[in-house]
């Protein structure tokens, strides 16, 4: 049978063209052994297995498809095969580390995610949704979901990253398709997914792990790239739900709300697990 798929870049993943895009950044050393799988239920999964045999860091998770894909608040998250990057990395945060510098780290996800998009795709400007969402022209086109784990006095984070590569709309859930878009839908053009795993690996590699102490420069970043920050919002949080001015972020990269009670302006103080909308 002739193979119908003549675009390079929608070949299949491959660690050696992957290196290579490492390597020319000089980010050779930014990832560790890389366990590529064809088919899994969720890299998430496979990379806490994998925490908890203590693998070393910055051991690197990657799928082409995932059968039981996981977002925020047990959302799942929806990929066709071989388009997209679906991958989850290995970490220990430094043992002294607080929970509230701990909780920066999907930031510097963030962060280094928006400079990979608008490298490898110029012209293109990557927002932040807070908190863990990058958008792109009012769509949402990646999304992270940080689980943190402890085995035997050892913590460890798996930073779990979605992107729509190249998936275009018809490969989508219905209900996804008027909120979600990807690189290749933005840009017009197919997108090398190595080129991209490696300018994030070389991005983050700047970050991580010395942000999460020295926070000022990602702090300043997500909110130059907000797309919350001086708009009207709802949040629903555990028990109630508010709604409100996001006027700017605490030291942690918490959200902070402007709301107004009985004639009162008050401040609310969101932490990453409360769930955001714009209105
Ligand atoms: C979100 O937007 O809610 C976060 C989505 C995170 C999805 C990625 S895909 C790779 C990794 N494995 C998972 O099961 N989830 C994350």
């Amino acid at each position: 049978m002739p193979d119908l798929i003549t675009d390079r870049n929608l070949t299949p993943f491959g660690e050696s063209r992957f290196r290579d895009a490492l390597r020319a950044r000089g980010a050779g050393m930014s990832v560790g052994n890389i366990h590529l799988f064809h088919e899994i239920t969720s890299t998430n999964d496979e990379a806490l297995r994998l925490a908890r045999n203590r693998v070393p860091e910055r051991t690197l998770v990657l799928a082409e498809r995932q059968t039981a894909g996981r977002g925020r608040r047990g959302n799942s998250w929806a990929a066709p095969a071989s388009r997209d990057l679906l991958f989850s990395l290995v970490l220990y945060p430094p043992l002294e580390l607080s929970a509230e510098r701990l909780s920066r780290l999907p930031h510097l996800g963030g962060v280094a995610l928006c400079h990979a998009i608008e490298e490898v795709c110029p012209g293109i400007e990557a927002k932040l949704k807070w908190p863990n969402d990058i958008y792109m022209l009012g769509k949402k086109v990646a999304g992270i979901l940080i689980e943190n784990g402890k085995h035997a006095s050892q913590t460890f984070s798996v930073l779990g990253i979605g992107i729509n590569v190249n998936s275009v709309d018809d490969e989508r859930p219905q209900e996804l398709r008027a909120t979600a878009t990807s690189l290749r839908e933005e840009t017009g053009a197919t997108v090398d997914r190595h080129e991209l795993l490696a300018a994030f690996f070389a991005s983050f590699d700047r970050l991580y792990p010395a942000g999460l102490e020295d926070f000022g420069g990602v702090l300043s970043t997500i909110e130059d790239r907000s797309l919350l920050l001086g708009r009207k919002i709802s949040a629903q949080l555990e028990r109630s739900s508010i709604t409100g001015k996001a006027v700017e972020f605490g030291a942690n990269g918490e959200l902070i709300v402007e709301v107004e009670n009985g004639g009162h302006m008050e401040r609310c103080t969101l932490n990453g697990a409360s769930q955001v909308r714009l209105i």
